[in-house]
């Protein structure tokens, strides 16, 4: 990202000098589908970043420009839209309606974005945009929040206005992720522990380029089946309030009670949680080969379990298993489509991502993107 530029573009846009703010996106490397159900999860935020350049404005508007979107946005702050727009500035609408409804000060203001998330690609391009958003409309007020209650209201943002029902890891992650580390979260308490990644060890990102829509696809039926099964456990055991309180003999002994569809779906979530408390362990001692069966054990259940893989994420981590310095891969993000996350020896990182495509390629007809990053610091503002 070319920062002098970015700057010199906001001030022709604006004939302003812009403040900036930057949250990254994530992968993570297990823990799927457990954080609207209280449970762990493993995110690490990458270098891929959005930015929002932001001044205010003397009346009461917000007027919203972005490098990847031609058209433009305009609203008035005393006129605000009630629901999304299905447009891309839903994401900062959704922010400025939560900061506004939360009783901060919402000032009128110009806006530039840059994105260099690939969107709808599971290493949530949305997130990012929503946090630093949030760092930018609140700067104009002069509000410091806390980063977690920042996460907290993106997220808010997100259910309510954008109308995706995610969960709380994304925006956790883009907010207070730490270079070279993972993130154990318990997305229930939201205490966490940053786990050192290995230093030989890069992550290598496929996208198969099938995209997703959350608010769209099947991951607010997911987020469905899982309160169904919620119901069903708590009338038997009433200090049940999420599936993180499901035991492997709680599911066993109820086995038969449940659909079948209900029964996959809880199984998923009740052993991938034990799995991203194993996995942070495995990853801290250096155990490379446990980590490694653990990510292929949770694809499987993401694919047989859970239903959330797809033909191509199937396709792109068989590809990985045997190329030199994999050390363990997966889906990662809400799937449908979007990205496998590998772990890779970094001296072996570049040759994997040119072997991987050329396979996929070769599977698939598709040419995918493949880059090779490494964990990264959360969101701030940049000079
Ligand atoms: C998306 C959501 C997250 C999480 C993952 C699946 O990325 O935004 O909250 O639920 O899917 O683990």
């Amino acid at each position: 990202m070319n920062l002098s530029e970015f700057t010199h573009q906001f001030t022709e846009l604006f004939s302003s000098h812009p403040r900036i703010f930057r949250a990254p996106g994530r992968v993570n490397l297990i823990g799927e589908h457990t954080d609207y159900n209280d449970g762990f999860v493993l995110p690490a935020a990458i270098a891929f970043s959005t930015y929002v350049a932001i001044t205010p404005r003397p009346d009461r508007k917000l007027v919203i420009h972005s490098n990847e979107f031609r058209e433009h946005f305009e609203f008035d702050l005393e006129n605000f839209p009630a629901r999304r727009m299905g447009a891309w500035c839903d994401y900062v609408l959704g922010v400025a309606d939560v900061v506004g409804r939360q009783g901060f000060t919402l000032r009128g203001a110009n806006i530039l974005i840059h994105g260099e998330v690939p969107i709808g690609s599971g290493l949530s391009s949305s997130a990012a945009i929503e946090v630093a958003a949030a760092l930018a409309l609140l700067s104009l007020s002069a509000t410091e929040l806390p980063l977690p209650e920042i996460a907290q209201l993106c997220r808010r943002a997100e259910n309510t206005f954008v109308g995706a029902q995610v969960g709380i890891m994304d925006q956790f992650v883009a907010c207070l992720g730490k270079s070279a580390h993972a993130m154990l979260l318990d997305c229930r308490s939201l205490e966490f522990k940053l786990t050192p990644i290995p230093p030989h060890l890069s992550f290598v990102v496929c996208n198969t380029m099938v995209k997703h829509d959350h608010a769209a696809s099947g991951y607010n039926v997911r987020r469905c089946e899982s309160e169904e099964a919620v119901r069903f456990f708590s009338k038997h055991y009433p200090d049940v309030r999420a599936l993180r309180d499901v035991s492997p003999e709680m599911l066993a002994r109820h086995a038969k009670e449940l659909t079948p569809t209900i029964f996959k779906r809880s199984t998923h979530v009740v052993q991938e949680n034990l799995r991203t408390v194993e996995a942070a362990r495995s990853l801290a001692n250096n155990d490379l080969s446990r980590m490694k069966s653990l990510m292929h054990e949770s694809h499987e259940s993401l694919r047989d379990l859970y239903e959330v893989s797809c033909r191509e994420l199937d396709i792109m981590v068989d590809c990985a298993q045997d190329l030199p310095g994999f050390c363990g891969g997966r889906m990662t993000g809400g799937g449908f489509g979007g990205c496998t996350i590998n772990l890779v020896r970094t001296e072996n990182a570049a040759e994997f991502a040119s072997q991987i495509a050329e396979r996929f390629r070769r599977a698939t007809g598709i040419a995918p993107s493949v880059y090779v990053c490494s964990a990264e610091d959360g969101a701030r503002e940049v000079f």
